[in-house]
């Protein structure tokens, strides 16, 4: 996530610690955002204590689960194409049945079981707890369906088994579904209304991370600064809590506050953040605690006020950039990302270079673009012509893009001749004698491996870049290793 939709991660398929006792094959694989591929170590850790153990054999398994994503037309097509391919399997193993659970579940319903003739198994994000009954079903021949959404589930109480990961970083889910209704996406459908996990279960989450070593922390909500809680229930029913329950309250800026005063030795991001809602006191956070990384992610989809109002985002091109001077003011060397809707429907030339010129005045590190995509059902779907030609959504796209890339260069450039902070994640995908990680700004920094390990925070200098990527060498471990 890192941006939520990772393409390298799209489709990959889970594998966790195998129970000896068990008997039964899970091939698990999940496309979308990282709240999709939480929800799967959500769902292999119920179904670990069902009698499975992962397999990253298709043709092994007794069970096959995609977690699927309803975001644009394309991410639907993509899993289409998957259970064609399940199908092609299933003729070889006629005994494994397969199970869609996430957000196509969520918005075709019954209608995959009727489209999809291969699909034995329908699941909504909200059901997973149900998968036992749901399997039990399926296994007497009978297909199987839960797509309720619900006031209350958070899988606050299962406790996510990490699969393949790299042992430092880690995501840890604090709200689910979204409220915000902007006219374009699908999200407040298939995910529900908006809901915030208990505080004391998302610290004792990030105690069980720290106690095994890990070193990161992402807070993962579709929109993390309107976490609230109040002692369970829906963000919308708020003003019907009592005194007692609003004045024991804890909002995202205290939550945060919380885990970063918690493990000072621990690092801390969030995704995705909303401009409707990112409030002064979170900036003032940010800026006061050294583990929190100054990297804001802030969708704004366009930079004309017009278009923002079509979408149904509550604010104006005016009020965005107001809110940007303000993280400038607040939190100097802060990185700001964003994502971008190009031909939106009634979207003119003048709005696109309202875009263009937003981008500018933001000088974003990194974006997430992508051209419009009509989904049924939304606000857009019914009220507006999805009037732009594929044709101009895409050039516009394309521009969108290339003064992204000038723009990220700009700011890996400004990093150049600096010493900054990287926590060590991995080996570099390009060298095997380099390691890979990030800065607080989030960007990706590669150095000689030398004597240090995944894990280290170290100090590196950075020499050159890419756009992408910072490229230096280490001059000793960070502070916060002592
Ligand atoms: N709040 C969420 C947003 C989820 S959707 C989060 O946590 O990131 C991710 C991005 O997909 C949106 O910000 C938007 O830029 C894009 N998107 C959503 N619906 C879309 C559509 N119908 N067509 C094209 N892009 C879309
Ligand atoms: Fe979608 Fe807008 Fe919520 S983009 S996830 S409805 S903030």
């Amino acid at each position: 996530m890192e941006k939520i939709i990772e393409e390298s991660k799209q489709g990959e398929s889970l594998v966790l610690e195998q129970k000896p006792e068990n008997t039964k094959k899970l091939f698990i694989e999940s496309y979308g955002c990282q709240m999709n591929f939480s929800d799967s170590e959500i769902v292999a850790s119920i179904l670990h204590g069902q009698g499975y153990n992962t397999t990253q054999n298709l043709e092994d398994a007794d069970l096959v689960l995609v977690n699927t994503c309803s975001i644009r037309d394309k991410a639907e097509q993509t899993v289409r194409k998957r259970l064609e391919k399940y199908n092609a399997v299933k003729s070889i193993n006629p005994g494994m049945k397969v199970g869609v659970l996430g957000c196509m579940a969520e918005r075709l319903k019954s209608k995959f079981l009727e489209e999809e003739k291969i699909v034995d198994l329908v699941v909504g994000p909200d059901a997973y707890k149900d998968l036992p009954n749901l399997l039990a079903e399926v296994e007497e021949g009978r297909d199987a369906i839960n797509v309720i959404l619900s006031k209350e589930e958070t899988y606050g109480d299962i406790s996510p088994v990490r699969l393949n990961s790299n042992g430092v970083t880690a995501f840890v889910s604090i709200t689910r579904g979204c409220d915000n209704m902007c006219t374009f996406c699908v999200v407040p459908f298939t995910r529900g209304r908006e809901r915030s996990r208990d505080p004391q279960s998302i610290m004792e989450e990030i105690a069980d991370l720290h106690a095994k070593n890990f070193k990161e922390i992402t807070l993962l909500g579709q929109n993390v600064d309107s976490y609230l809680w109040y002692g369970g229930g829906l963000k919308k029913d708020y003003e019907k809590a009592s005194d007692m329950q609003k004045a024991t309250a804890v909002d995202f800026a205290q939550l945060l506050d919380m885990a970063a005063t918690a493990y000072p030795k621990m690092r801390f991001r969030f995704s995705t953040s909303n401009p409707q809602d990112m409030h002064e006191e979170v900036l003032h956070v940010i800026a006061k605690h050294h583990n929190v990384c100054k990297y804001i992610h802030l969708p704004v989809q366009s930079g004309s006020t017009r278009i923002l109002k079509e979408m149904n985002r509550q604010h104006t091109r005016e009020e965005y950039m107001a809110l940007i001077d303000k993280i400038r003011a607040i939190i100097p060397n802060c990185a700001i990302s964003q994502d971008m809707i190009t031909g939106f429907p009634t979207e003119t030339e003048q709005d696109h270079q309202d875009t263009l010129s937003l981008m500018e005045y933001v000088n974003y590190d990194y974006g997430f673009m992508f051209a419009y995509s009509e989904r049924p059902g939304t606000l857009a779907a019914r009220k507006l012509e999805d009037d732009v030609p594929e044709e101009v959504k895409k050039r516009r796209l394309t521009e969108v893009v290339a003064m992204q890339r000038q723009l990220s260069l700009n700011c890996t450039e400004a990093f150049v001749g600096q010493t900054v902070e990287v926590l060590i994640e991995k080996e570099s995908h390009r060298s095997d004698a380099h390691w890979s990680g990030r800065n607080s700004q989030n960007t990706v920094a590669v150095f000689p491996k030398e004597h240090y390990k995944t894990g280290d925070f170290v100090m590196v200098r950075i020499d050159s870049c890419t756009s992408a990527t910072l490229i230096g060498e280490a001059i000793g471990y960070s502070e916060r290793m002592q």
